[in-house]
């Protein structure tokens, strides 16, 4: 990581000059942030197991037939990914009431969403990522009309997509938060997924007992943030009481 060029240094990640142009080294931190970085900690080993899971969601994703900005993970802590230039919204997608929903409208925590709801939000560290709608959104040039009908089926797709991979390991896949970028290609430009999805950026709960499983093990101090995100990986299969990146599986003895 010594000799990379730095770009950009954000709350949870780091991006690198990649190794050819056009491509980017995210590397994933154990800094974690809450409220807009009034909240700060460490998670030990988030940044091992958030880039496990985004690799691994990213990649489920893309099997769809959404493009995402993964070309490949690197090792523990890094990918390679697509450079994009980034959209400054954030789309939030939820099924069921959660935090700032259930504290701006007073709906319980918990409550079932009647059908699923696609927020945005301006990114904005000094007015604290805004809520805002899609009239803000074409209006301030942020997207176009077009590129926000692409996020918002995107987005629904992806939902629908993760619900079902969730509820296969006993996760509800309460709520999360995607972002987009602009991919030029060969005069073509095109709007792929970007950053991350991770316990940071989704709310998880175990399907029998409602257990938080995410960030707002952190953000609420209950204890046990990094069993949380060892337990989403787990389930997923793609993480092991054992494991590391050169130490191979013992094999069974045999007779
Ligand atoms: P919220 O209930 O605080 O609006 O968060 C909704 C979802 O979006 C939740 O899964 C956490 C995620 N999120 C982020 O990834 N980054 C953020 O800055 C915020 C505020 C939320």
């Amino acid at each position: 990581m010594a000799r990379r060029r730095k770009l950009y240094e954000g709350k949870a990640k780091v991006l690198f000059k990649g190794p050819e142009p056009g491509t980017l080294v995210q590397y994933f931190k154990d800094d974690a942030t809450a409220f807009n970085a009034k909240k700060k900690g460490t998670i030990t080993g988030k940044g091992v197991l958030n880039n496990r899971i985004s690799e691994y969601l990213m990649t489920r994703i893309s099997e769809i037939g959404v493009p995402t900005h993964l070309i490949r993970r690197l090792n523990m802590r890094e990918q390679l990914v697509r450079e994009v230039e980034i959209i400054p919204i954030e789309a939030v997608v939820r099924n069921i009431a959660a935090g700032s929903i259930s504290k701006r409208l007073g709906i319980k925590e918990g409550t079932v969403l009647p059908r699923s709801v696609v927020e945005y939000y301006y990114k904005s560290d000094p007015l604290d990522d805004p809520m805002i709608t899609e009239e803000h959104i074409t209006c301030f040039g942020w997207a176009t009309p077009h590129e926000l009908d692409e996020i918002f089926a995107m987005s629904v797709r992806i939902n629908d997509f993760l619900c079902g991979l969730f509820a296969g390991i006993g996760i509800r896949l309460v709520d999360f938060k995607l972002e987009y970028g602009r991919f030029f290609e060969n005069d073509e430009m095109r709007i792929i997924l970007a950053d991350e999805i991770s316990p940071d950026s989704c709310r998880l709960w175990d399907s029998n007992t409602n257990e938080k499983m995410d960030k707002d093990r952190f953000r609420r101090d209950l204890g046990k943030v990094e069993e949380g995100y060892q337990e989403v990986a787990r389930r997923l299969g793609i993480w092991h009481d054992s494991t590391t990146e050169d130490k191979p599986r013992r094999k069974k003895a045999t007779n």
